[in-house]
């Protein structure tokens, strides 16, 4: 039986890490559902979150599944165990990636985390960072704004500059140090040269953006032992998209995934 990988997000975010999956392990199959009629999740509680990703999950699981990809950091930090525990195969959330390649990005262990507000209260990157490095000093940042900015196709405009300003400049002001940014959020990648530019206009040394979508997917491709070789031999897989509704798809879709859709089915869950 031919197994897909499932790929879950609150939104159309996690196609930011279908992208890297795409690249990394470009014979899979994958399943992706966007929960579209239920984002953000950001902003809602931990149980209410931890409720969606479950019936999200389940919904993935109906297909023949050989991993379960979190691609929304807000699920991953506060639904991964639930979800874990839940899922007959193995399930990887965006925290840990994102914040082993933090580690390995930063030279002094000053790690700065920008999340929706969700991902920043559950603490989950300062936990996932202290138990790999008890010395990694962590300050995190809420950053509500980019979500609607990426959605809108403005992360590279100058609003976008004046709001990472805006949330950046005190944060570089109180923490000199910091010399690696974590994008913990799924739409945050859209705004990657907006808030380099922050970094290079507030700071005199140079600072490492990382996010979790590249180490998600050599994450996916260590958990089903793929050999850089299979990607030669094998034809390209499919991406069947979900999504749970389907207001201007066509149009955002594209802003994160880098590719226009083939097919994209309405799911009610
Ligand atoms: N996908 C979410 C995340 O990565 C961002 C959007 C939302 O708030 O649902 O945290």
């Amino acid at each position: 039986m031919i197994r897909s990988i499932g790929v879950f997000d609150s939104g159309l975010g996690g196609l930011t890490v279908v992208r890297q999956l795409r690249l990394a392990l470009p014979n899979e199959n994958i399943i992706y559902l966007g929960d579209t009629a239920r984002v953000p999740y950001g902003t809602k509680s931990p149980r209410t979150v931890e409720r969606y990703a479950l019936i999200c999950q389940r919904f993935l699981l109906q297909h023949p599944l050989s991993l379960v990809m979190v691609a929304c950091n807000t699920a991953s930090a506060n639904a991964l165990p639930a979800m874990a525990e839940a899922s007959p195969v193995p399930v990887i959330g965006a925290v840990e990636p994102g914040a082993m390649s933090a580690l390995a990005a930063s030279r002094s262990k000053n790690i700065a985390v920008l999340g929706t507000l969700g991902t920043i209260a559950s603490g989950a990157y300062e936990r996932a960072i202290s138990a790999a490095d008890k010395s990694a000093h962590v300050v995190t940042l809420a950053c509500p704004l980019f979500v609607p900015l990426a959605e809108e196709g403005w992360g590279d405009s100058d609003i976008a500059l004046a709001v990472a300003k805006r949330y950046l400049e005190p944060l570089f002001a109180e923490h000199k140090k910091i010399d690696t940014i974590v994008l913990g959020c799924t739409h945050y990648p859209l705004l990657r040269d907006v808030i380099a530019k922050v970094c290079e206009s507030s700071c005199d040394h140079e600072v490492a953006i990382v996010d979790s979508a590249a180490a998600m997917a050599r994450s996916a491709s260590r958990t089903l032992g793929r050999k850089p070789q299979d990607k030669e031999t094998k034809s390209r897989g499919t991406l069947r998209c979900f999504v749970t509704d389907a207001s201007r798809m066509e149009e955002l879709a594209p802003r994160f995934l880098g590719e226009t859709l083939d097919s994209l089915e309405l799911v009610d869950l």
